[in-house]
């Protein structure tokens, strides 16, 4: 089958690559000329492992190609997703429909052949039925189906998920719509991946009420957290003592300096855009976006602390290792980091930090702070070495060579990835989360 893919964005060149390699001929879609230039020489415009040789085994096998030329691309496709941005917009965190609502307007005019419109994008309840009427108005005499189809796709782990899904969810109105959406997705039918049809608009409610619900559970653990540090207990085995119990499950539970990336932030205040225009509010959402808020900066406290609190923190000098929001990725959107070094900086403290893909993308977001070319450089003369980001080439530091560089040996490490006995045998004053 044909499929275009209307934007080469993160989740469209993932999409692309992995729908290519099913055996589907893709040709992904998108207007900056300078990322199809990039594509087109072999270079990924973002970072995701895998992804770079997914790409040229297809592009190569001839399945695969990129374009500016939206109507030469969409020409014979079956399936045309839609996979361009929807940002929270400024002012009001409504997500920005404008990007999606243009190329619907575009599709509209180029349409040449029947053909199925699949938003993989998150959009808001009731997107499709307005790309669905945005299309319709164009006058188009082609027969088209407009089906949700959300992605549930972990950055650093995003082919992995796309190839074995926990399920496929796909919101159709029509018979046409759910028969092409079988066959782009038949071979995870063989592969006996649950999929779930369901109507456009729940469809397009399950991504949120997906990413609202571990990004609730991910705050219910770090308020935990907070409570285990007063009241002397672990985190750790509060979430093993909770997550056997199979009703709430053990993944999600890792308590830590707040959740960050392109997804949860962003998706969690449209859903309560969502609850306020619809007058249902969700209430636990507002706490769990307030709450991790809140957190973030808290962090930055809990260094300032370790350091012997606001008179003794200023002058002194602090090493981040990880900046981006989660390991093997360079995206630093929402990232905790940001918070925690500025709370740093506002208290008069010299931040230095490296991350092993994140530094390019930092930069620009804390201009402060010193980047570095090895957890050792940054390190060097610190009075606290902060763990941030739980990338795994901070679990195995050679601590001998760590305590040689820095000036005293405090270690906060916010991911829990080293343990308390360990790292006081070794003679670091250590501070964890919800570890009393
Ligand atoms: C998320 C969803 O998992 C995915 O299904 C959706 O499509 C997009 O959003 P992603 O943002 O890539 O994916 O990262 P994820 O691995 O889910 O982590 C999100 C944030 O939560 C990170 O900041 C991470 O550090 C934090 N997190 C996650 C925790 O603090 N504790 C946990 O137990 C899990």
């Amino acid at each position: 089958m044909k499929i275009a893919m209307i934007g080469s964005g993160y989740v469209g060149l993932v999409s692309g690559a992995c729908f290519a390699d099913f055996g589907h001929e893709v040709v992904c879609i998108d207007k900056d000329q300078s990322k199809i230039d990039l594509l087109n020489g072999g270079v990924m415009p973002i970072y995701e492992p895998g992804l770079a040789d997914l790409v040229e085994t297809n592009v190569k096998a001839g399945r695969l190609s990129f374009t500016t030329d939206l109507a030469a691309g969409i020409s014979d496709a079956r399936a045309i997703f839609i996979a361009v941005g929807t940002p929270s917009r400024r002012g009001d965190g409504h997500a920005d429909l404008s990007f999606v609502h243009a190329v619907a307007r575009e599709l509209g005019e180029n349409l040449a052949n029947d053909a199925v419109i699949v938003t993989k994008s998150t959009v808001p309840v009731g997107t499709g039925d307005a790309v669905e009427r945005i299309v319709a108005d164009s006058g188009t005499p082609h027969r088209f189906a407009v089906v949700s189809n959300p992605e549930f796709l972990r950055e650093g782990a995003a082919i992995a998920d796309f190839k074995r899904p926990d399920r496929i969810v796909i919101g159709a109105e029509d018979d046409f719509g759910r028969d092409v959406m079988r066959e782009v997705y038949r071979p995870l039918f063989l592969n006996e991946s649950p999929i779930l049809f369901t109507s456009r608009r729940t469809s397009e409610l399950i991504k949120y009420a997906a990413n609202a619900f571990l990004a609730t559970k991910i705050t219910f653990i770090n308020e935990m957290a907070d409570l285990c540090e007063k009241v002397g207990a672990d985190v750790q085995d509060v979430a093993r003592g909770i997550g056997m119990d199979n009703r709430i499950g053990k993944k999600f539970l890792h308590a830590g300096p707040g959740y960050g990336g392109s997804c949860f932030p962003k998706d969690t205040l449209a859903l309560l855009k969502t609850a306020e225009d619809y007058q249902s509010p969700v209430r636990i959402v507002e706490a769990v976006v307030g709450v991790n808020e809140t957190r973030k900066r808290a962090m930055g406290r809990k260094v300032i602390d370790a350091l012997g609190g606001n008179g003794s923190a200023r002058g002194k000098k602090v090493a981040l290792l990880g900046l981006t929001f989660k390991p093997n990725t360079d995206d630093m959107r929402d990232s905790p980091a940001i918070a925690i070094a500025q709370a740093l900086v506002d208290a008069g403290v010299s931040v230095s930090a490296y991350d092993p893909e994140g530094m390019e993308q930092a930069r620009p977001l804390m201009p402060e702070v010193v980047m570095c070319d090895s957890p050792y450089s940054a390190i060097e003369g610190s009075d606290a070495v902060v763990i941030v980001t739980e990338w795994d080439a901070f679990r195995a530091l050679d601590l001998d060579r760590v305590k040689a560089l820095v000036k005293t040996p405090v270690l906060v490490d916010l991911r829990n990835i080293y343990r308390p006995i360990e790292m006081r045998r070794a003679g670091f004053e250590y501070v964890s989360v919800g570890r009393a």
